[in-house]
């Protein structure tokens, strides 16, 4: 269930600078200096998931407004190179400081409306688990943000269809009145997007360390899903066009875009993360790289997985227990 093999690819050479007759470029350096390399107007899909200033390893946290202008210029030059009917999407979380929730979207919104976008969707990306806060709620989305550089743009609902819930629903007045009134491929998936759950943590198999056995995790500390750009790749482009991740960390976009026949092109400041990247397409070519198939369900516990259950421990503190029952009336 977890693995994606590629009964036909062949393996497609990786260039380390962008080349226009290339099927592949993974370049390790500034992503201002690689994009000063790439022509105007010659990608279909920006998609990424920048830096979001926390302090990660690969990152020396900096005042908020410093992020945001350094962000400012890069994107500025990111839509010079999108093609007129492309699209940017744009995978952002909170910048968090001192307790305080900065939305990072809401700040990244007038960056690009500035460089005239479009916004399109903003999706929400929704997953189950993550750190428990004690403070304040705890974050379980992330948003990614949808923009197309004109009205004029590629969108192949028909790519990313998926099963409706009652397709048995028909018209029940009118001229169609009796007959079906979805559609046979399926529906729109919507703008909220229950992908896969974020941090790998709910494999509930009784796996001790279940995120480093899940089958895409690697070194890095904030890799999305494959599937979660897969979708991006498929609605938004076409087979041959440009897909380019400017901050590309293991791969995951180019992955998505090699997986569907589209050109894939990355930057990462990273050493480690480019060499795993190189790894990861390398792996894909040769049938060896493990990924969650797109539209694969999100997995719901039955109970008796041994961490559904109240550990013993517990069984003679009430609260638990009592929450259950609770919960239960309400359904
Ligand atoms: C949030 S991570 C992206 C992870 C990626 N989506 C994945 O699935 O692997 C952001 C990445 O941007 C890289 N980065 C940060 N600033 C950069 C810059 N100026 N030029 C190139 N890469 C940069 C970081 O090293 C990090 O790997």
């Amino acid at each position: 269930m977890m693995n994606n093999i590629p009964l036909f690819d062949r393996p497609k050479q990786i260039e380390n600078r962008f080349k226009a007759d290339a099927d592949i470029v993974l370049h390790h350096g500034d992503v201002k200096d690689f994009i000063a390399t790439v022509p105007n107007n010659s990608v279909s899909l920006i998609v990424t998931s920048p830096p979001y200033n926390l302090g990660k390893d690969y990152e020396a946290r900096v005042s908020i407004e410093s992020y945001l202008q350094t962000q400012a210029e890069i994107i500025k030059e990111l839509c010079r190179v999108l093609k007129n009917d492309g699209s940017l999407c744009w995978q952002v979380g909170n910048f968090v400081d001192n307790g305080e929730v900065f939305p990072l979207d809401i700040l990244y919104y007038n960056i690009f409306k500035q460089s005239n976008l479009f916004l399109r969707n903003r999706i929400i990306w929704r997953f189950g688990h993550g750190l428990h806060a004690s403070k304040r709620f705890s974050g379980r989305y992330e948003t990614i943000l949808w923009f197309t550089k004109s009205k004029d743009y590629v969108f192949n609902l028909d790519s990313v269809r998926v099963p409706s819930k009652y397709p048995g629903k028909l018209y029940y007045k009118g001229p169609n009145k009796g007959k079906p009134s979805g559609n046979p491929n399926g529906k729109n998936p919507s703008d909220i997007w229950e992908v896969v759950l974020k941090d790998w943590e709910e494999e509930v198999w009784d796996i001790p360390n279940v995120k480093s056995n899940h089958p895409e995790k690697t070194s890095h500390p904030c890799q999305y899903p494959v599937e979660l750009i897969e979708r991006c790749v498929l609605a938004l482009t076409n087979e041959g066009d440009w897909v380019f991740d400017p901050f590309a960390g293991v791969g995951s976009s180019m992955i998505a875009a090699i997986m569907h026949n589209r050109k894939a092109m990355g930057c990462e400041k990273e050493k480690e993360y480019v060499n795993a990247t190189r790894k990861r397409i390398e792996s894909y070519f040769n049938g060896t790289l493990k990924t969650r198939p797109l539209g694969t369900p999100v997995f719901v516990p039955t109970g008796r997985e041994k961490v559904s259950q109240i550990p013993d421990e517990w069984k003679t503190e009430l609260p638990q227990k009592r929450l259950l029952e609770k919960r239960r009336k309400y359904k």
